[in-house]
């Protein structure tokens, strides 16, 4: 009986002791004044050809800028995330998500069925369509009238799809360039006759360049495009993030904000709240 008493005791005690050392039970005042841990901030990698003012670019310091980089910097604060931007050519970007490179894009990626089959894209966030760009004397008034002529494009845009089609993928009238600059340049120089691209870039691009003497031209067959940010295919967890970040900026004004700031005139439909 007694050394019962005893073995009992001494279990109790080993097994308190055991409590004791993992996890002393806290006091009220200790527990209240322990601040919960601090979440760990996330910081994604961003791949974007920063060669597409107003879009995404490089300033003279050569850190990369644009209305992109402010709205998904706006976005990632909301959400909860850190982003780093990684200058990223468009020809190898797609590739770059789908190994694991990069954690997401923003580089006015067009949303289109093709595109979604290997990677997965935010809610649009922006609204655009192709637009010509030709010489200020030049006789071209429709898309049309670019099927026999020598058009500039960015490899792989929505801009080469269009002509690709007009013409036909293989035609040697269409010249491919790796960033939607070059082709511009060359239609100053007079290598190609038309550039087709995204509205916002050409009409920057016309804007700033007076000397080049460009003008362009709309066209009524081009199918309205939106922008997305793009990840991994299957990355449910950042899409979510992203897309509630999308939505409380455009519902808090900010986006409105930044669009205007930027494009001088209010958003069209991908800035309307979800
Ligand atoms: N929106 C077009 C597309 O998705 C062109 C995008 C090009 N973007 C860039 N940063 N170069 O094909």
């Amino acid at each position: 009986r007694r050394f019962l008493k005893v073995a009992t005791a001494l279990v109790a005690g080993v097994v308190l002791a055991a409590c004791g050392k993992q996890e002393p039970a806290p006091s009220a005042a200790s527990a209240a004044a322990s601040a919960p841990p601090a979440p760990v901030v996330k910081t994604y990698t961003v791949g974007t050809d920063a060669a597409y003012a107003p879009f995404e670019f490089q300033n003279e310091k050569g850190e990369i800028v644009g209305f992109s980089m402010e709205l998904l910097t706006a976005v990632a604060k909301k959400a909860g995330f850190e982003v780093k931007f990684v200058n990223t050519p468009w020809e190898g970007i797609f590739n770059s998500l789908a190994q694991g490179d990069r954690d997401l894009l923003i580089s006015s990626i067009t949303i289109t069925d093709e595109r979604k089959q290997t990677m997965d894209f935010s809610d649009p966030y922006f609204d655009a369509v192709q637009l010509i760009a030709i010489k200020d004397g030049a006789k071209i008034t429709k898309f049309d009238d670019l099927k026999k002529l020598k058009v500039g494009v960015q490899t792989g845009t929505t801009g080469d799809e269009v002509v690709s089609k007009l013409q036909g993928k293989t035609a040697t009238t269409i010249k491919r360039f790796e960033s939607t600059p070059l082709a511009l340049k060359e239609l100053e120089a007079g290598g190609v006759d038309a550039v087709v691209a995204d509205n916002g870039v050409v009409i920057h691009y016309v804007a700033n360049n007076p000397s080049a003497q460009f003008k362009t031209v709309a066209d009524a067959s081009f199918t309205p495009e939106q922008y997305g940010i793009a990840v991994k295919k299957g990355n449910a967890e950042l899409l979510a993030l992203i897309n509630k970040g999308l939505a409380e900026i455009k519902a808090d004004g900010s986006y409105a904000a930044l669009y205007k700031k930027t494009f001088g005139t209010e958003p069209a439909a991908a800035a309307a709240p979800a």
